[in-house]
């Protein structure tokens, strides 16, 4: 099967095409990098011919609404209405649990993609997973006042993104699923844990306050609406063992 991943160069997109590959599927990765542009439409008929599927791990990593709207909801037209013309028969979209908790900011542009995709004519599957055990590092990075570091409060249950990539890649065999079951991680923790683990193994030593983030999505992090609800396929790797198998220094 031809499977064309947008995306394909990031974080999820690098193992969905690498055991794509390996499954003996034509993988095809789009990227600006590539000369693909999602949200120009740019490239995106060339690099659509032939496909079958299409598996959309593309990504903005902005946390204000209307940047996060125009990405997602643009780049989801342009990949629908290129499918129907070259004839793709599946689209595949990553999203996240709980995203209605807290439609805001990123979550916002994540609905959006969601809904043109479920009001759209081209058979779909949408999988939502909680987040990647490397959210504690985007936070660790991300969430500072000044130089301080900060541990958000939030219960989440991450998982291994190689397992999430190993489940689109089978969706992508099974053929379109609408809603199909969440993906989790083994176990619940506490996002402040995970930042300040992860921070003490790359060396950090720094005190790192725990903090409410504000707004719908700060709520919806700490009282529980983040993680899996309805009997959700669970995950194998802990973010112990994801941490313990990070690459020293
Ligand atoms: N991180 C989590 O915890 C988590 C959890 C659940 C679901 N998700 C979802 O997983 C998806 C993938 O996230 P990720 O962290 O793997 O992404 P990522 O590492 O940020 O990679 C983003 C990819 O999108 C491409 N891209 C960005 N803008 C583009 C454009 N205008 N045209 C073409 N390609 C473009 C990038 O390549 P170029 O820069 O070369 O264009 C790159 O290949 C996201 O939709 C996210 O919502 C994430």
């Amino acid at each position: 099967m031809r499977i064309a991943v947008a995306g394909g160069t990031g974080l999820t997109g690098r193992h969905v095409v690498e055991i794509a590959r390996r499954r003996g599927h034509d993988a095809v990765p789009l990227s600006r990098y590539g000369g693909v542009d999602l949200v120009s439409g740019a490239g995106l008929p060339q690099a659509l011919v032939g496909a079958d599927t299409v598996i959309d791990v593309s990504n903005i990593g902005s946390i204000k609404t209307d940047v996060a709207v125009s990405f997602f909801a643009g780049a989801t037209r342009n990949l629908l209405a290129t499918e129907r013309k070259v004839g793709v028969t599946h689209h595949i979209a990553l999203s996240i649990v709980g995203v209605d908790a807290a439609p805001e900011g990123y979550y916002a542009g994540k609905l959006s993609q969601e809904r043109i995709i479920e009001a759209g004519d081209i058979p779909w599957t949408i999988q939502r997973a909680t987040q990647f055990h490397e959210f504690a590092a985007l936070m660790f990075d991300t969430a500072k006042a000044g130089p301080m570091h900060l541990a958000p409060r939030a219960r989440t249950q991450p998982i291994a993104v190689r397992e999430v990539a190993e489940h689109l890649v089978t969706l992508a065999e099974d053929g379109p699923g609408g809603r199909v079951r969440e993906l989790a991680g083994p176990r619940e923790e506490s996002l402040a844990d995970m930042v300040r683990s992860y921070a003490r193994a790359i060396g950090h030593r720094g005190w790192i306050p725990e903090v409410s983030l504000p707004g719908a999505l700060g709520r919806a992090q700490r009282n529980g609406s983040l993680l899996p609800q309805n009997d959700p396929i669970l995950g194998r790797q802990t973010f112990a063992e994801w941490l313990a198998a990070l690459p020293d220094g």
